[in-house]
């Protein structure tokens, strides 16, 4: 069952409803779209009926090469950037306890993650860290040759393998790529890793729902049956066959692109726990990789509050006013606490005491909601019950849907990233790679 609600009433005085209800043929172009494959970058579209069609085989080994892995390992550093990397990150942090990294035995590994910077000091102190851990890795680039990853990469094998032994970093080496092509499936075969695939036709930041997400969710210790079957629920919630007014992705498009031509360029994704801060990361590059092309695009910025009103907020409240905001709103924490009563009440809170701090955040979060509104900033509110692997299932692909009609509404191609090639050209030139001597002659002559 679908069960996230979005509740726009908060854009009519800005944008009328008729305006969003009149994008009703637009939209549903879009997704017919979409469905048949008729729009630009027709060939990534994997992702769109990747829940329901999902291999039951696949799960199945997903979930036995988790087992196998967890009961060797305490720690799994999961190698990859951009989609390889923020989709398992988001998840991961949603599920987990806020201070997992302090706990001593959680009963599953800890994830970490490299290859996303190219930091010395980071991978150095990893390494110092992993010296004292039985630790395995999943590797993962769909392309196979993107530099932050592989260097990581070389790395970490080169620690493991002296530190346990080349047979046994091999059976605590997963490589997650292309089925056929790239660096990565030419080592992992060359090595003998077991290895998952990245389907042809997914793109890296539509790919969560695919090994390069599920893997790193399962090993920790999630349910990737409930988190897929989320996504189905969503997939069918928002299929061209759903009314307009009932499709949350198509009410979503809508109102972003109606809010777009009113001059909103900037939409602010925030939530009020911080379990979400990922999960932001996450959609910040969905939809800042699939719209921002052709000198177009909705800016996809995030903040988490309330810590980020106490910075931010005075930008969103008074700044320029090309700012929308979605807020992702959680209904129900997973535990209860409760605020003491104190004789003293030197702190003046005693007329809160008896309430939940959960209480306390929804007046904050309704407070902030009216006090922007008020501002001049749009609210777009996305609600779920509580954060679960189903709920963020639903989530990813509601995300996910709507960003493939966004891209086709402002008329770009959404599954392409061309623009992300010019810093590693550059990079490339002054790294002076063979195969870029031209491009290091030009770069030196500018610097
Ligand atoms: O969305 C994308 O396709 C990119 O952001 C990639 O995910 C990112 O560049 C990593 O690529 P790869 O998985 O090929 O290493």
């Amino acid at each position: 069952m679908n069960n996230l609600k979005l509740d726009i009433s908060k854009v009519f005085s800005f944008v009328p409803e008729s305006v969003i209800n009149a994008a009703e043929p637009r939209v549903k172009e879009q997704l017919k779209k979409l469905y048949n494959k008729s729009g630009e970058g027709n060939d990534f579209l994997g992702w769109l009926n990747l829940p329901s069609a999902f291999p039951v085989d696949l799960v199945t080994d997903i979930e036995k090469t988790s087992e196998k892995l967890r009961k060797s390992i305490d720690v799994l550093v999961v190698v990859g950037i951009g989609g390889s990397y923020l989709g398992a990150k988001a998840i991961i942090d949603a599920l987990s306890n806020n201070f997992v990294w302090m706990q001593q035995k959680t009963g599953n590994p800890q994830i970490v993650f490299a290859g996303q910077n190219i930091g010395e000091d980071y991978l150095t102190e990893l390494l110092a860290i992993l010296e004292h851990k039985n630790y395995g890795i999943a590797v993962i680039s769909k392309s196979g040759t993107t530099t932050e990853p592989a260097l990581a990469f070389r790395i970490l094998k080169n620690h493991l393998e002296s530190k346990v032994g080349k047979a046994t970093a091999k059976d605590r080496i997963i490589a997650i790529t292309d089925e056929s092509k790239g660096a990565l499936r030419k080592m992992a075969t060359n090595e003998g890793y077991k290895t998952f695939v990245i389907p042809d036709d997914a793109g890296g930041r539509f790919s969560v729902l695919t090994p390069v997400g599920l893997l790193p969710i399962a090993v920790a210790g999630f349910n990737i049956r409930e988190f897929i079957a989320g996504a189905v629920a969503m997939e069918k919630g928002t299929s061209p066959d759903v009314a307009f007014l009932k499709n949350p992705a198509a009410i979503y498009a809508a109102t972003r692109d109606a809010l777009y031509h009113k001059g909103k360029k900037i939409e602010i994704l925030a939530n009020f726990n911080n379990k979400l801060l990922y999960f932001s990361e996450w959609w910040k590059q969905l939809y800042g990789e699939s719209e921002g092309k052709d000198g177009k695009g909705i800016f996809p910025a995030s903040v988490n509050f309330t810590a980020d009103l106490h910075s931010m907020g005075q930008y969103i409240q008074e700044g320029e006013r090309l700012i929308f905001e979605t807020v992702i709103s959680v209904e129900n924490a997973d535990s209860k606490l409760v605020i003491p009563s104190d004789k003293d009440d030197f702190d003046q809170l005693n007329y809160i005491s008896s309430k939940r701090v959960d209480a306390v955040n929804k007046m904050a979060e309704l407070g902030t909601m009216l006090a922007h509104v008020d501002g001049g900033v749009p609210n777009i509110r996305i609600v779920i019950d509580k954060i679960s692997e189903y709920n963020l299932g639903q989530l990813v692909y509601f995300f996910e849907i709507a960003c493939g009609i966004s891209g086709y509404l402002l008329n770009v191609n959404p599954f392409n990233q061309p623009g992300v090639e010019a810093y590693k050209k550059n990079m490339f030139a002054l790294l002076e790679k063979p195969g870029f001597e031209e491009d290091t002659k030009k770069i030196k002559s500018r610097i």
